[in-house]
């Protein structure tokens, strides 16, 4: 019998900086992005006035009684057959959902496990110091080494993205490795006083790797697959590895160093959040929060130039990790041009092992959460991507030539010529319907238009006083000069590949006030985030225009401020901080989570969301990752699910030597970030009944 258990605060609340997560993980992921001062300083209108409306809570559909799920214990590898007991009540039943939906919601969780639904298994794909090749030792906690790393799956994984190959029985996976949280990696770690090894190891656990899959030993049925050492595309890189600088502002003199006074060779790639697949095979992979890395901001002293700095949050004093004192490029105050070099979309080929992956100028610089592409009426190629801090701003880039389907070295020009937008919303409804507390307009939606705003094509500058060159790499500032619509920390920005309609995650943002609440972001303190819907004006990519609604506002349904598309909130899974997103083969999008420990008391999760149909706006929680940790790149296919499990036991308190998780060893083990692939007990297809 299933136990009954409240469906809130199952976990204490993680106070956090506002943004959901442990103080642990805003210090080492993000540089305490959140704790810091707002980088967006200009005076940009919010497009919201004070809302004179009083505030009227709309009457709230009290959701039906949850029951828990009996969770079975981790075992060793995380292979294990935890599912969750059906839920009654909310949300709706398997086979009352849209297709691809037709599983059995599980409820929120607070165990140290990943749970799936009644009927579905799951397995680690990949660990944290995994060999990829034969020549690299098994993990070892106790004795890592920076040689080891080199050769093993790289630390707190995040994107995922799965290519097909000739060979039926192989797919590449590609994963990038965001950061490193050196307190629970390493025994007797001294934050002030890391030794060169630490650094050299957390150097290797940087960055991306490509490795080949196959599911071939697990049977056909199975939708499990394990990882192929020393497959012949199985590669790292990371933050010593060459970067070629390509695109209009390659080799400008922002980007010359005293190692590279070309300014087109750059050492390594920083904090790769989510990314994405291009239709010609290749992997775009996003540079995030770089700045935390360097040292010494204030040590520059041309104000124009400290005010580039301070635009993209990069501080005075030592870094956190002390990178400066093993390599002079992390120090600003030697190499003020270095940190100019991250914050780019960086494009890998990962069916060449020896090519030299891209940063491309072209798309911009900024904290870029990921690229997406579609493929424009004309040919032309379109990534859209947003700036994940409080109060920046969504992007798009169109290419000038077009898309040719096989022609590979045509294809890996494309994204070194266009032009680069920027998003300017506005709401249909009286700014005085906009009071900051999730009311929705008398018009019944969130809802208004949208203009892509040109900053640059080529060497050609649309904003006046700045470059081409100056465009492109300082672009928060570009945005900032025309005008550009603040946003609730854009995330993934995806299109869905059947109708092109673009979904946009604005994970949070809890600094916005309700004053300056507009249509577009239109709730105060915001902590649960929403989702945003663009649709191109004659569903073209590359328009000028674009309509917009809100598909949902997240959080408790039990929250009046919440919002689903209009659905029956009885009928819905909570919800909080939507972050990466996906589509499956049916036009349903699913939404992983960053932040519900601090938002909602339970564990990050993973969800499927129906946006068309008479099912618009249910949101069915699918997956749940072990306490402490994100849920990342989703890819979901018939066949399975896959995710990124980040930063599990990342919790206040944790180190090596006292873990709070010890996913997914078991046992006394530190925790270790994986991929894991869910999947049909029975062998058949995801989703459906
Ligand atoms: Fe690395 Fe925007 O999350
Ligand atoms: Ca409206
Ligand atoms: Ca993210």
């Amino acid at each position: 019998m299933p136990i009954p258990t409240p469906r809130r605060s199952l976990l204490p609340l993680i106070a956090g900086h506002g943004t959901g997560r442990s103080a642990l993980t805003c210090r080492y992921r993000c540089g305490d992005a959140c704790f810091h001062e707002v980088p967006n300083t200009s005076d940009n209108p919010y497009f919201g006035d004070v809302a004179a409306s009083a505030f009227s809570r709309r009457s709230v559909l009290k959701a039906g009684a949850v029951v828990a799920l009996a969770g079975a214990a981790t075992t060793a590898l995380g292979r294990q057959d935890a599912v969750a007991a059906p839920t009654a009540g909310a949300p709706g039943s398997s086979t009352d959902a849209a297709v691809g939906l037709r599983f059995t919601p599980i409820a929120q969780q607070s165990d140290d496990a990943v749970t799936v639904p009644a009927g579905y298994l799951h397995d680690v794909v990949m660990r944290w110091g995994d060999p990829l090749f034969s020549d690299a030792p098994a993990f070892d906690a106790a004795n890592q080494t920076e040689a080891a790393q080199l050769r093993q799956f790289g630390y707190n994984n995040d994107h995922v993205g799965l290519l097909p190959l000739n060979n039926q029985d192989e797919q590449v996976m590609v994963v990038n490795h965001e950061y490193t949280s050196e307190p629970m990696m390493f025994p007797d770690y001294d934050p002030e006083n890391p030794t060169e090894e630490q650094v050299r190891i957390a150097w290797a656990a940087h960055g991306l790797t490509v490795v080949g899959v196959t599911g071939k030993h697990r049977g056909p049925r199975s939708g499990a697959f394990d990882a192929i050492v020393d497959h012949p595309l199985n590669r790292r890189l990371h933050v010593r590895t060459e970067f070629e600088l390509t695109g209009p502002a390659a080799g400008s003199d922002h980007l010359k160093t005293s190692a590279d006074p070309e300014g087109r060779l750059v050492l390594g790639t920083l904090n790769n959040c989510a990314g994405g697949l291009t239709p010609w095979g290749t992997w775009l992979t996003a540079e995030e929060n770089f700045n935390q890395y360097f040292a010494n901001a204030g040590a520059v002293t041309d104000p124009v130039a400290r005010q580039r700095l301070s635009r993209y949050g990069l501080g005075s004093g030592a870094s956190e990790r002390r990178w400066e004192r093993f390599d002079d490029r992390f120090d600003l105050a030697k190499e003020p041009n270095e940190a100019n070099r991250f914050g780019w979309i960086v494009e890998v080929d990962p069916f060449d092992p020896t090519s030299t992956p891209r940063k491309r100028t072209a798309l911009g610089r900024f904290k870029h959460e990921a690229a997406t592409i579609r493929i424009a009426a004309d040919g032309r190629a379109v990534a859209y991507m947003g700036d994940d801090e409080r109060f920046d701003y969504l992007y798009k880039f169109v290419s000038r030539d077009r898309y040719r389907q096989g022609d590979a070295a045509h294809n890996a020009t494309l994204l070194d010529n266009g032009t680069l937008y920027v998003a300017r919303l506005t709401g249909d409804s009286p700014a005085a319907e906009i009071d900051g507390t999730g009311t929705l307009p008398s018009d019944g939606e969130f809802d208004g238009a949208g203009e892509w705003i040109p900053l640059v094509t080529g060497n050609v500058s649309h904003v006046p006083g700045m470059t081409a060159e100056e465009v492109l790499i300082f672009t928060r500032q570009a945005g900032d000069a025309v005008g550009a619509t603040k946003m609730d920390r854009p995330e993934d920005v995806e299109p869905s590949p059947k109708t092109g309609t673009v979904y946009v995650a604005l994970t949070n943002n809890t600094r916005r006030t309700a004053a300056q609440a507009h249509e577009a972001n239109p709730r105060g303190n915001n902590k649960h985030g929403h989702v945003l819907e663009l649709e191109e004006a004659g569903a073209d990519a590359a328009a000028a225009t674009f309509a917009w609604r809100i598909l949902l506002l997240c959080g408790d349904p039990e929250d009046p401020s919440t919002y689903f598309a209009g659905f029956d909130k009885s009928q819905v899974s909570p919800i909080s901080c939507p972050d990466n997103l996906a589509f499956d083969d049916h036009g349903n999008l699913w939404i992983s989570t960053d932040g519900q420990p601090g938002t909602l008391g339970t564990n990050d999760a993973l969800y499927g969301v129906a946006v068309a149909g008479k099912h618009r706006g249910e949101v069915r929680q699918f997956l749940a990752v072990p306490h402490g940790g994100e849920t990342c790149g989703p890819v979901v296919t018939d066949k399975r699910v896959l995710v990124a499990v980040q930063h599990p036991g990342e919790i206040d308190g944790a180190s090596y030597e006292t873990p709070l998780s010890n996913w997914p060893d078991g046992g006394t083990s530190i925790p270790r970030p994986s991929i894991v692939v869910a999947y049909r007990a029975d062998g058949k297809t995801i989703g459906q009944a």
